[in-house]
């Protein structure tokens, strides 16, 4: 198969997306890598240009989610959905459509500048503060009441706006859930940047939060995801939900990523088959009905996991 890796300029040296991009190759397969800030991206062919799949591990404000629309939108198949993308990449929409969604997200407000935080209902503390585009832990602040705003110095060096979200109590660290399609695959503990330091460990992944991040992923129409969850004493809530996360801890993760990458072309490609040939059948049908004919239409069944498990299979797995 022929898949192009877009590579945000963040990411060039990280492992992640390009151990992907790698195991792909030595699969035998074609890897094109399109780093949007060193060269230009020809769109006027890009339909033409034989890609079987876009990959994109975004980067909120980064120029890789163009192309990555401009790729779905002739028809190429792309991993992560740019839908799923853009409702992850801004926490501010993320909150709002997982609210709305009835997932276990604490209370959230937009805030355009921080001398907006004393609007804020003072029952709503503690608060939150942090970045609405992600900041890698940085610039989190915890205000335990509003005496804590005169106090509260936010660095506003990058032009961000912010987010102020109910605290949610919790154990004491992250809980990050690695996730492809339908397999979850670990839920290790972190340290937060509120808490105090801890050695990472793997903990035990309750029936509660695979199903919950599988309905993340549901919603959200997320491929390849993280989720980021506090045990609260109502049960699991979500503080963070990240696409193409880097599933640093998480055993094979190169492999099974790979593989995950390379299922979701092959089950796009069928679908597209199974699209034409539809097509095919009602252009045909409509035919034989003006010439006077009728034919009996043959249903077309999209090849379920066990024929994509048999094609991956042939791709040198
Ligand atoms: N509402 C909250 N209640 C409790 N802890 C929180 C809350 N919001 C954030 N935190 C803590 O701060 C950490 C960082 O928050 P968040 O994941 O939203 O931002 P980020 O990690 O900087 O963003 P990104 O992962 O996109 O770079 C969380 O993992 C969690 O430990
Ligand atoms: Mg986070």
């Amino acid at each position: 198969m022929r898949f192009c890796f877009i590579v945000e300029e963040q990411y060039r040296n990280d492992p992640m997306p390009m151990v992907i991009a790698d195991q792909l190759l030595q699969w035998g397969h074609d890897v094109d890598l399109l780093e949007p800030q060193t060269a230009v991206a020809c769109l006027s062919d890009l339909a033409e240009q034989g890609y079987d799949a876009y990959v994109l591990k975004t980067l909120a404000d980064g120029p890789g989610l163009s192309i990555l629309e401009a790729a779905e939108a002739v028809g190429i198949p792309t991993i992560n959905s740019a839908r799923s993308i853009r409702l992850v990449r801004d926490k501010a929409v993320a909150a709002a459509f997982a609210r709305a969604r009835g997932l276990p997200i604490p209370p959230t407000y937009f805030v355009a500048h921080p001398r907006l935080l004393k609007q804020i209902p003072a029952s709503e503390y503690p608060l939150v503060v942090k970045p609405s585009n992600g900041s890698s832990c940085r610039d989190i602040y915890l205000l335990n009441s509003p005496a804590d705003l005169t106090a509260l110095e936010i660095a506003e060096a990058n032009d961000s706006f912010f987010l102020a979200q109910r605290y949610a109590q919790n154990t004491g660290f992250d809980i990050k859930v690695y996730v492809t399609g339908r397999e979850v695959y670990a839920a290790i503990a972190k340290k937060s940047p509120l808490h105090s330091d801890m050695a990472e460990h793997f903990v035990p992944l309750t029936p509660e939060v695979r199903k919950l991040v599988l309905q993340v992923g549901k919603l959200f129409g997320l491929d390849i995801y993280g989720v980021d969850i506090v045990e609260t004493p109502q049960g699991p809530a979500i503080l963070d939900i990240n696409d193409f996360p880097s599933f640093g801890g998480v055993p094979r993760a190169v492999v099974r990523v790979s593989e995950y990458v390379l299922h979701a072309a092959k089950r796009a490609e069928m679908q597209r088959t199974a699209h034409i040939e539809r097509a095919r059948q009602r252009r045909q049908a409509l035919e034989a009905k003006k010439a006077g004919k009728t034919i009996q239409a043959r249903p077309v069944t999209i090849a379920g996991s066990e024929k994509v498990h048999d094609d991956l299979v042939s791709c040198n797995l």
